[in-house]
């Protein structure tokens, strides 16, 4: 079998068998087929797509690139939730915490940032100390010991993804729906997890931009989760404008302890709440929503989800002070905030464009490997539907360079656009898919 034969039999819409897809993934793994040569068959998959049957081979391939967990040794059931990757999203920073004091433990595999949308990994590194790259053995022993682990991706699990990801962000091949199912459910899949709640996003500030898009992905997702025996349920949310206020790494990481303190934005506090009580049904935590909404307020209520973040935090190596006293995270060095340009209702905020404006203050990557700068982002003060008074603070940016700052201020105001006339609130979410 060779490379070029499986790109040009993709770039052709021809579907690939099972054994040269796995020939594709392991060669790619193993250096034998170089970075150029995925990348062309990345965009090829990008543009004809994939049958059922391809999405399938390609997740399981990804899959069993490497180890998979099994964590039944440790806890009977294990439940975990994942986002396709939106602005401003920090639900895992609330919802892990939330669902392990509840009694369920978490044990949750997190990513970088992708493109315009921000990752989990990243964020905790705002925290000095806090240590994302767990290996299996202590993965297992703090699940045990505290019920809860958010880290990174380790070398061993589905490592095709943690090479196909890098390489997906820099060649314009993200918003696969065939690529994002490999990505994910390969992950999920590897990670031992036995309940998944997946948050597919939808809007300008994700990766599928239609409900139709989102619901593809959300259904393709939970099969093939059903398939290999896991519980399922996909949510379909909003992304038209960033979740919360704050985009930016060491900014929300501040958002996500004031909202564990029952502050924070509440557009996001609800959020994490639907998600939370998702995944207490899935586990058999609570037999109906009301019941799991109630349990996942009360216990946020009680400060034990709160107590759960810092044990985690402490657990895995991170500096607590920082988070006792969060004015104490990485701060940028200059703090403006913009002005509304006019009066009127807030009748969009492009939460991609709020995105890019956050990559360009530093951060997040633009290229594989560039450093992030945690200290940098935006807030936003308005959401959709919210009257607006001119001279007002629109927006505040965060930033550590004058350009930067000058160049993502033209960007963030730009994103906003008014009506003179009311206009209608978003909702949170769209709908659910159950396995
Ligand atoms: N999140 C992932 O883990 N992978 C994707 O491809 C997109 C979002």
């Amino acid at each position: 079998m060779h490379a070029i034969d499986i790109i040009t039999k993709k770039r052709d819409g021809i579907e690939l068998s099972r054994e040269e897809t796995e020939f594709f993934i392991q060669g790619y793994i193993h250096g034998e087929i170089p970075d150029y040569q995925a990348a062309a068959w990345l965009m090829a998959v990008y543009l004809r797509g994939m049958t059922d049957r391809e999405m399938h081979d390609l997740t399981l391939a990804m899959a069993y690139s490497g180890d998979v967990l099994d964590l039944k040794d440790v806890a009977p059931l294990v439940v975990d939730k994942h986002s396709t990757g939106g602005v401003g999203d920090k639900v895992s920073l609330v919802v892990a915490p939330l669902v392990a004091a509840c009694g369920l433990p978490v044990a949750k595999m997190t990513g970088r940032g992708l493109g315009f949308s921000g990752g989990t990994v990243d964020k905790l590194e705002s925290i000095p100390g806090y240590r994302t790259d767990l290996n299996e053995a202590e993965l297992k022993a703090q699940l045990s010991e505290i019920g809860i682990v958010l880290t990174g991706q380790t070398v061993d699990l589905a490592p095709a993804d943690l090479k196909l990801y890098t390489l997906r962000d820099v060649t314009a091949t993200v918003e696969s729906i065939p690529l994002i199912v490999g990505s994910i459910m390969s992950k999920k899949i590897a990670a031992g997890a036995d309940a998944i709640v997946l948050d597919v996003k939808m809007g300008n500030g994700a990766f599928m931009k239609t409900l139709e898009d989102a619901e593809a992905l959300a259904e393709a997702m939970v099969l093939m989760g059903s398939r290999v025996g896991r519980r399922m349920v996909a949510l379909i949310s909003d992304m038209n404008q960033p979740l919360g206020w704050a985009v930016g790494n060491a900014l929300e990481v501040q958002e996500a302890i004031n909202t564990l303190h029952e502050g924070g934005p509440f557009d996001f506090r609800e959020h994490c709440m639907v998600v939370a009580a998702e995944m207490l049904m899935l586990s058999d935590k609570a037999t109906d929503a009301n019941a799991a909404l109630t349990l996942a307020l009360e216990t946020l209520a009680s400060g034990a989800a709160w107590h759960k973040f810092r044990d985690m935090v402490e657990a895995q190596g991170g500096d607590v002070r920082y988070i006792d006293e969060p004015e104490r995270l990485p701060k940028a060095g200059l703090i403006e905030p913009v002005p509304a340009p006019r009066s009127g209702y807030l009748a969009s905020v492009n939460a991609a464009e709020i995105g890019k404006a956050v990559v360009e203050l530093g951060g997040g990557r633009e290229k594989i490997g560039d450093p992030i700068d945690h200290s940098v982002g935006v807030i936003v003060h308005y959401k959709v539907g919210d009257l607006v008074q001119k001279n007002t603070p629109l927006f505040t940016i965060h930033a550590n360079d004058e350009a930067k700052l000058v160049a993502a201020r033209e960007r963030v105001l730009a994103a906003h656009t008014f009506s003179d006339t009311p206009v209608h609130r978003l909702p949170l979410f769209y709908r659910r898919i159950a396995g």
